[in-house]
Parts: C-alpha cells; structure tokens; sequence
C-alpha cells in the first residue's frame, strides 16, 4: 500500500481521508496545528508541529494540498528528502525561475512531480501544444462571487490576461490555468467572471490549433467546506494516490488521474528517469 505525508488538512486533505482506501496516510502537516490533530483522529496518522519531523516520517510521496506558499517553501525539501510530490497548488510553478529549480531538484533528487489534471479534464491532449502550432487557448471561469471573495450583483468581468498574472490577483482560484500552461508549453489567456446566479464552478477551455478545435465545458460542484474548490479537484488526486503502480515505477509517465487508468498510457520512457507533466 503507497504511503502519504499529507501538507495541507483543510477542504482537500478532509477529502483524502474520508476516501483513504488503498492509501495509507503516515503523517500530517497544517500551518495549523489542530487542523493536523482533527484529520489524525479522523486517519490515525501522526500530526506533526514542524515540518522537520512530519518529512522525516516514513512514506514515499508528499500530496501538497495547502498553499502556493506552502508550495514554494516546502517543495525542495521534500525532493530533498527523497519524497515523490503531487502538487495541488501549481499556481507556485508559474515562477519560472522556481519552477526550473523544482524541475532540476527532481531530477537531481530522483524523484517526480505530479500535477492532477485539478478542476478540468483534457490536460493530458494539451501536450500537443508542445509539437504542434496552438492559436488559441482560453481558459473561461465562471464562479459566484463568494468563492473569489467579490461583490457582485450581476455577472461580469473581473480579470482577461495570462494565466501567470491571474494567479497572482488569485492564487488560491486559477490553480487549473496554470496547469494548463505548463501541459501546453504555452501560457493560458484566461477570462475570469463572477456570476451570483451560478452555483457551480465553470470551467470552458478552448483551444484552436493544427490539429483542429476543442470546446470542454466542466460544469463543477464546489467543495463541501471551500467553494473555492472544485470537489472534483479534490477528487481527482485519489486515483492518483492509490495507483502505487503509477507513482513508484519510476519509468512511468503520468500526467492526470485519467493517464493512470489508462494502461496505454503508461509509457516508459528511457532517457530520463524523471518524468515531469510540463
Ligand atoms: N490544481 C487545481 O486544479 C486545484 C483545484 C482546487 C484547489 N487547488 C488548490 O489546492 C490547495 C488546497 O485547497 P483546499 O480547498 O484544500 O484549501 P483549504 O483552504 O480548505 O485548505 C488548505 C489547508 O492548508 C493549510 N496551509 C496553507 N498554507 C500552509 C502552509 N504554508 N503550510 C502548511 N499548511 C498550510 C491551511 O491551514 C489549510 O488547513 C489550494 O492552494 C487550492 O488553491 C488546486
């Protein structure tokens, strides 16, 4: 059975544990010590004060599901230490200069970065914008204004630009957008609105390119405790945590949940033994 060390123990992390089977969850870490104690009696893992002794604990990959800080503060020490990395707050690799020194700690460390295809679907096909010309690619999000924090009467506008920008004005909404970045090679221009009369968290992606036209509409249910969130965000790190095929064969390369059900898939690649999604 894989085991987890998980950062983070809100919204995310409650969803892990409730859905723990076919992972063992070895040890916590919240910035927040009792949001650690409460998901331990919930698991029976260890929840740990300092980050020092939580990483030192046996597992074999950190799901980080807390902050793009805790990302950029955490994320080379747990490589360091000989820890795989899931990363649900990827809006911290739209730093490039953060990002480059993640990608070169992994590989030098051994180890693999997952990013989970989050709040969308299709991230795995947006690797064609890295071998083939993309015109266009729009990330549409539509959220009631609570879950960003807004006032808002009325449906409108409130951030166009890259996705790189708008993960700096929200860096706990656009994490997807960003994701999407790194699986094109290219950066997103994203539309973010406000709507009072949605109770759903929409996301449109469309893309043009050599190959044709895409439209996805994700019509998402928010998170039970943190409309932020997506549930199916949520959701879709769990396949990934349970598939021990996918995180410790190191020749596998595996971008979303959906590339690990998928045997054909699974392919191996001799160069590098690290693999990333970007
Ligand atoms: N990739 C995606 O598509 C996607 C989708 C949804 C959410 N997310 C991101 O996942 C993360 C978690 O989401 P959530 O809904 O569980 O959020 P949440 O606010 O409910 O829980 C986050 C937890 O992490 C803790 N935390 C924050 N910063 C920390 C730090 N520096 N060190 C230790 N603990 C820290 C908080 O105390 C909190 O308990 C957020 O960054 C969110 O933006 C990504």
């Amino acid at each position: 059975m894989i085991k987890i060390g998980l950062i983070g123990c809100g919204n995310i992390g409650h969803i892990i544990a409730n859905h723990a089977g076919g992972i063992e969850i070895v040890a916590l870490f919240d910035i927040f010590f009792d949001r650690a104690k409460e998901l331990e009696k919930m698991t029976g893992a260890r929840a740990h004060e300092q980050f020092d002794t939580f990483i030192s604990e046996d597992f074999d990959i950190v799901v980080e599901a807390a902050s793009v800080n805790a990302v950029m503060t955490y994320a080379h020490r747990v490589l360091e230490h000989g820890k795989d990395l899931v990363i649900m707050s990827v809006g911290a690799l739209a730093d490039p200069a953060f990002r480059e020194g993640l990608r070169e700690s992994a590989r030098s460390n051994g180890k693999k970065i997952y990013i989970p295809s989050g709040a969308i679907f299709g991230l795995d096909n947006l690797k064609v914008g890295r071998i083939s010309p993309i015109k266009k690619l729009l990330l549409r999000t539509v959220k009631s204004p609570a879950s960003l924090g807004v006032e808002a009467k009325e449906r409108r506008i409130i951030f166009s630009g890259k996705a790189h920008e708008c993960i700096k004005a929200f860096p706990k909404n656009v994490n997807v957008s960003v994701a999407m970045s790194l699986a094109a090679g290219r950066d997103v221009d994203i539309e973010l609105w406000v709507d009072p009369a949605v109770d759903r968290n929409i996301h449109e992606v469309i893309i043009e390119g050599d190959f044709g036209e895409t439209f996805i509409r994700v019509t998402n249910v928010p998170s039970p405790d943190n409309p932020a969130t997506s549930y199916l965000a949520a959701q879709v790190t769990l396949p990934l945590s349970r598939s021990s095929r996918c995180y410790m064969d190191s020749r596998t390369r595996s971008l979303s949940a959906h590339d690990n059900h998928d045997p054909a898939n699974r392919k191996t690649n001799t160069r590098s033994r690290i693999e990333f999604v970007w």
